[in-house]
């Protein structure tokens, strides 16, 4: 009897450890040279679940080109002036379908006034027009022809479901009682690791060196130490939850700090780290004081993008589908200066400054070398 209850606990047991592991079949895909171990793990059912969030909406029908300017016709058209009345109502509904579908045109305007732009969203949604061209004419390093239209943040949502706030530093007695720099607080922003849960601040918000490893053979010059190390390491899991990859999508693991052994979306993803960067601090940042109290986070912070804003999990956001290449008026150059021109302060060189200003733990690294 008490055999059986031993058994019967230790089953349990057994089920209750696997209950954490994925259930057989998994994919693999190889990613580098046989036996370098360069493989890519998936499980085909994750991917079956997260399918339709990563189906691209049909297109609209064109619209013509021809006739008056919305820039002639309407009264505060800041941003899309160039095109036909035609064109800027086809851009206007689309706006609707991928942001607001359960609102409609209230979501952003006063039905009585059109031109009115006393709600923020309004407001809010001329420099995302902005953005959205800036990503697209600016960025191609990063999102080539495939490019990104409202649909690829909000997805059908007014807020898109993937955004970063700072967390509230906890209060210290004048730095006595330390700073652990979010660590051993296990936080879906890196993969409920132990290690720094706000890799954003740093790296997408500030510019710090995200590269920790040395080049030499002896462990002479390099000053980067194990805590630097980890908050590239937490950036580095977020990178890879957002896209559904393992650390072997860009990396060959013998070397992660090898250029000449990584793979190609590597260099793509450095250049996304620069342009999550930019959005957060040229558009971001600056609509602070346009959003209502309750948008913000506990810090007081606006809501920021970082790599799972657009790639919801996928290696690219939609599977790739192109739908910026139906929305020309998305693909041009914003006309400078671009915050101005909508309305809302840029920042300054001095703002830039404080809120690059690193947290503590970082820039006052514990057991760096010499
Ligand atoms: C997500 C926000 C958003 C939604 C939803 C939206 N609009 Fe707009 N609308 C804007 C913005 C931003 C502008 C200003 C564009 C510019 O400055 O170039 C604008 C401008 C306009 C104007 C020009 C008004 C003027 O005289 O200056 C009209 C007309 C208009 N929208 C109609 C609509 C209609 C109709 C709908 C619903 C089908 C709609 N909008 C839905 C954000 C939105
Ligand atoms: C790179 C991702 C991204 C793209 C592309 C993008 N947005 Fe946003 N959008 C955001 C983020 C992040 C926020 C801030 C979330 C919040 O409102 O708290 C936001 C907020 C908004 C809001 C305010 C919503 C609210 O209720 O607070 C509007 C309106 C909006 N976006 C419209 C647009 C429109 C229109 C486009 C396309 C022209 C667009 N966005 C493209 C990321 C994006
Ligand atoms: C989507 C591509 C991508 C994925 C996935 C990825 N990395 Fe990286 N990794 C990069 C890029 C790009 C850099 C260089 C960033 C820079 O310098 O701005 C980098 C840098 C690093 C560095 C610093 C290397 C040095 O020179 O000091 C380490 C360590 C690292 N990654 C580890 C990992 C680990 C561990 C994983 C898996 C958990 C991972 N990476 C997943 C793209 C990726
Ligand atoms: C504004 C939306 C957006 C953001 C934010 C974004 N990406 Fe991307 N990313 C894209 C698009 C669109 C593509 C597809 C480009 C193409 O088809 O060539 C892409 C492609 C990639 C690829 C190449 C995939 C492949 O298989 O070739 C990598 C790697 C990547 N992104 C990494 C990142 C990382 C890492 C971040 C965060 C630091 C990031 N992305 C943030 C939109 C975005």
């Amino acid at each position: 009897m008490k055999r059986n209850l031993i058994t019967v606990a230790g089953l349990s047991l057994v089920c209750a450890l696997l209950a954490g592991c994925e259930r057989p079949p998994v994919e693999t895909v190889q990613r580098g040279y046989r036996g370098t171990g360069m493989e890519l793990v998936y499980n085909p059912r994750t991917l079956a679940e997260q399918a339709p969030n990563h189906q691209a909406p049909a297109p609209l029908d064109a619209a013509s080109p021809d006739g008056p300017k919305a820039g002639q016709v309407y009264q505060n058209v800041k941003v899309l002036g160039n095109l036909s009345v035609g064109e800027f109502n086809r851009t206007m509904a689309a706006m609707t379908s991928w942001v607001a579908p359960k609102q409609g045109c209230v979501h952003c305007h006063n039905v009585q006034n059109f031109a009115d732009d006393s709600l923020y969203t309004k407001v809010v949604a001329r420099r995302m027009l902005q953005m959205t061209q800036t990503v697209n004419s600016q960025w191609q390093s990063h999102v080539g022809k495939t490019g990104v239209t409202c649909y690829t943040c909000h997805r059908g949502e007014p807020v898109p479901k993937e955004v970063w706030f700072q967390p509230l530093q906890p209060k210290g007695a004048n730095g006595f009682a330390g700073d652990r720099a979010g660590q051993n607080a296990p936080a879906t922003s890196v993969g409920l690791s132990s290690l720094p849960n706000d890799p954003f601040t740093p790296f997408l918000l500030g510019a710090e060196p995200i590269r920790v490893a040395g080049t030499e053979a002896l462990p002479a010059g390099n000053r980067q130490s194990i805590k630097q190390a980890e908050w590239t390491y937490g950036l580095m899991v977020h990178m890879s939850n957002a896209l559904g990859v393992n650390c072997t999508q860009c990396h060959n693991t013998r070397a992660l700090g090898s250029w000449a052994n990584s793979s190609p979306p590597r260099v793509t993803a450095w250049h996304g780290i620069r342009m999550a960067r930019e959005l957060n601090l040229e558009y971001l940042v600056p609509l602070t004081s346009s959003f209502p109290a309750y948008r913000l986070g506990p810090a007081g912070d606006v809501a920021k993008v970082n790599c799972a804003t657009c790639h919801q999990g996928a290696h690219k956001p939609l599977y790739g589908a192109e739908m910026a290449k139906y929305h020309p008026e998305l693909l041009v150059k914003p006309a400078a200066p671009a915050a101005a021109a909508s309305g809302v302060a840029a920042l300054t060189a001095d703002d830039v400054k404080t809120l690059q200003a690193m947290p503590a733990a970082l820039t006052k690294p514990t057991g760096a070398p010499g």
